[in-house]
């Protein structure tokens, strides 16, 4: 008799449309942040899908060659989501055939941004405030699309809490799943992010729902999905500088040593993306969190991130976690 037992493939955590994702903890779209060198790293650790930096539709329809960047992405890191913005439904649907030439496996529209020059022109979580709108928008991209279309939602702009139904526009007309940010406009990033709104929708939809909002250890992760019985959660300023918490690793658990190499990969990624000199620049703010959470002197975090160079940075970094090293007696 053969002894080799057939493993069968792992089951995928939940679907979006036709797209199975494996993983329930996902890297939020962060603008100036979650760019391809930092989606790789945190997909790579377990992230269990990619969402790209909001990019405006119009700049997508008029310029695509000038931000194809933000859309880049390896097949390793599938499935992929490409997320954009505006408030112009023919133009939202452009800006979406456009950049499915590049073969996302998702579409997401950004319904959440509360900057006042995006929400007050009724993009971002603006578009909460035209729910009909979101239904053409929905309609029309589930049916022209051939990958499946998302949201990601706030919980409404100021008093007016709409979330339920917006949820349920979406969910009626095509959407494939909803990320939701338990936070109104007017909470900004402030304050507690409702958890029971999550739930609320989770009940009320029969597509995936993405909790989001103030998950910033591995014991919030489990605590919103049981709390929100939601498929997936979201990461955003949580994961800025602790790239393992996709492995379910807290941050007191990781040796300084790995601390010092991720910083060292992050870097390198960064510069051969974008070049040494902007890929440098863009590190600085990673490493300005990387650096806080090791607890160093202020003047020594400000003599790293003021070096003129990345040449300059690392020589003074291994010299810093040397002195490190030696203090713990690591
Ligand atoms: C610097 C920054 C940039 C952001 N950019 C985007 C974006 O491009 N698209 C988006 O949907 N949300 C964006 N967000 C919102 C996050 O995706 C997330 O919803 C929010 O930070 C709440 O999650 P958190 O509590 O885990 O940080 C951004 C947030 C921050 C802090």
């Amino acid at each position: 008799m053969d002894s080799v037992q057939q493993s069968s493939p792992p089951a995928p955590s939940f679907w979006i449309g036709s797209v199975p994702v494996y993983g329930d903890v996902i890297l939020a779209p962060m603008d100036g942040f979650s760019d391809w060198p930092y989606r790789s790293i945190c997909r790579a650790l377990g992230s269990a899908m990619s969402f790209t930096e909001f990019m405006r539709a119009e700049f997508v329809v008029q310029a695509f060659e000038h931000v194809a960047a933000r859309f880049f992405f390896r097949e390793e890191e599938r499935p992929v989501a490409f997320q954009i913005y505006g408030d112009d439904p023919d133009e939202i649907l452009a800006a979406a055939l456009r950049v499915q030439e590049k073969r996302p496996d998702v579409i997401d529209i950004n319904m959440g941004c509360p900057a006042r020059k995006i929400a007050h022109a009724g993009a971002g979580v603006g578009l909460m405030r035209t729910p009909l709108k979101i239904a053409r928008i929905f309609r029309r991209l589930s049916a022209v699309l051939q990958v499946p279309v998302t949201g990601k939602i706030r919980l409404g702009w100021e008093n007016c809490r709409n979330y339920k139904l917006v949820a349920r526009i979406i969910a009626e007309n095509g959407g494939a799943a909803i990320t939701v940010h338990g936070r109104t406009r007017e909470q900004g990033y402030g304050g507690q992010a409702d958890w029971d709104a999550i739930a609320e929708v989770r009940a009320l939809v029969s597509i995936p729902v993405i909790g989001n909002g103030d998950v910033s250890s591995v014991a919030d992760i489990e605590r919103m999905k049981n709390y929100t019985g939601c498929q997936a959660v979201m990461i955003g300023r949580g994961a800025i500088g602790h790239p393992w918490i996709f492995a379910r690793r807290e941050r007191e658990s990781i040796p300084l040593a790995e601390v010092w190499e991720m910083m060292r990969l992050h870097l390198q990624r960064n510069m051969e993306f974008y070049g040494p000199r902007k890929g440098y620049g863009l590190f600085r703010k990673h490493a300005n969190r990387y650096l806080l959470l090791q607890n160093l002197p202020r003047q020594r975090r400000i003599q790293l991130l003021t070096q003129p160079d990345a040449s300059g940075f690392l020589a003074l970094l291994d010299e810093t976690f040397a002195e490190l090293e030696t203090r713990l007696g690591v």
